[in-house]
């Protein structure tokens, strides 16, 4: 397990990518040293009404200049105070949270849905193999989808029809008869559920990142588990902390339906 840090991070800068979706880069001291492909951070709000973090993925890290990136979409108060946040202004954060992406070799597919493609970008820059990066969205209003060019070749399904395939991710792999040995995935339950039956079709490893509304986000409270296959060590039930065993996870070991 990676070591966390609580720190004060300062905002290098922020931007609105597309409607409601904002990219920020924070210099922290310490999480960029040591975070992951996968994992996440908490981030808290400065409005002491809202004391629990959020949870956002960590899009990119500049380990050089000590720095992540996440990139989130204003759902409600606490990601609408982010968006309000300007250049040099001090933000707390904990992290790196939860457990990376496993790294393998083989021809690999990175699927990401929506708000689920942020954490695919630092995975794509570390997998060291051949890429099908499939991008799932509502419409032509894609974000991150340029930043992918250079590690693999990007697939943009809309379910609009208005880029890229009419559809879902699963109907670009089908189009297109692609094929891969291994899948990477992040983004909405429905597409999850369909990639996990995919990949047992087609017995190929399938690594998921599973999202739950969290509280205490380091394992402590119980308030984010999902269903495992295998017993827990820390409850003995069927029962895995997505904030501490996850985000990701083999998606044999995970009863998504
Ligand atoms: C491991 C993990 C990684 C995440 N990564 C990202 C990311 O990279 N970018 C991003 O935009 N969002 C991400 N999320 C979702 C993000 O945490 C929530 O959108 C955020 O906490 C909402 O906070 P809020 O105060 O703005 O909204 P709230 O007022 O708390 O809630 C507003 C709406 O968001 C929903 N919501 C709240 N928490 C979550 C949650 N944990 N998961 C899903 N829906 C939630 C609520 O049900 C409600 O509909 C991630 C969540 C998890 C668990
Ligand atoms: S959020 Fe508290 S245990 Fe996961």
């Amino acid at each position: 397990m990676t070591r966390k840090f609580k720190e004060e991070a300062v905002i290098i800068r922020q931007e609105e990518i597309a409607n409601d979706i904002y990219s920020m880069w924070l210099h922290t001291d310490q999480i960029a040293e040591s975070a992951q492909a996968g994992q996440f951070v908490g981030v808290y709000c400065r409005d002491g009404s809202r004391f629990l973090p959020r949870p956002i993925s960590i899009c990119e890290i500049d380990r050089e200049d000590q720095a992540i990136r996440i990139v989130y979409r204003v759902a409600g108060k606490g990601t609408d105070e982010f968006s309000y946040m300007r250049t040099g202004m001090p933000l707390y954060v904990i992290g790196p949270l939860g457990n990376g992406y496993p790294k393998r070799t083989e021809k690999a597919f990175l699927i990401g849905g929506g708000i689920g493609i942020p954490p695919l970008l630092q995975l794509a820059k570390e997998l060291d193999c051949e890429k099908e990066i499939i991008l799932g969205y509502q419409n032509r209003q894609v974000f991150l989808s340029d930043q992918f060019e250079q590690y693999g070749n990007v697939h943009i399904a809309t379910q609009d029809g208005s880029l890229g395939v009419s559809g879902n991710v699963l109907d670009v792999i089908r189009d297109k008869q692609l094929e891969a040995n291994v899948i990477y995935a992040c983004g909405p339950m429905p597409m999850l559920q369909a990639l996990k039956r995919y990949a047992q079709e087609k017995e190929i490893e399938c690594w998921i990142s599973l999202e739950e509304r969290m509280a205490c986000g380091v394992g402590a409270c119980l308030g984010c588990v999902c269903k495992s296959v295998h017993k827990d060590e820390h409850t003995h039930v069927n029962n895995k902390r997505i904030c501490t065993e996850g985000p990701v996870f083999d998606a044999r070991e995970v009863e998504i339906g």
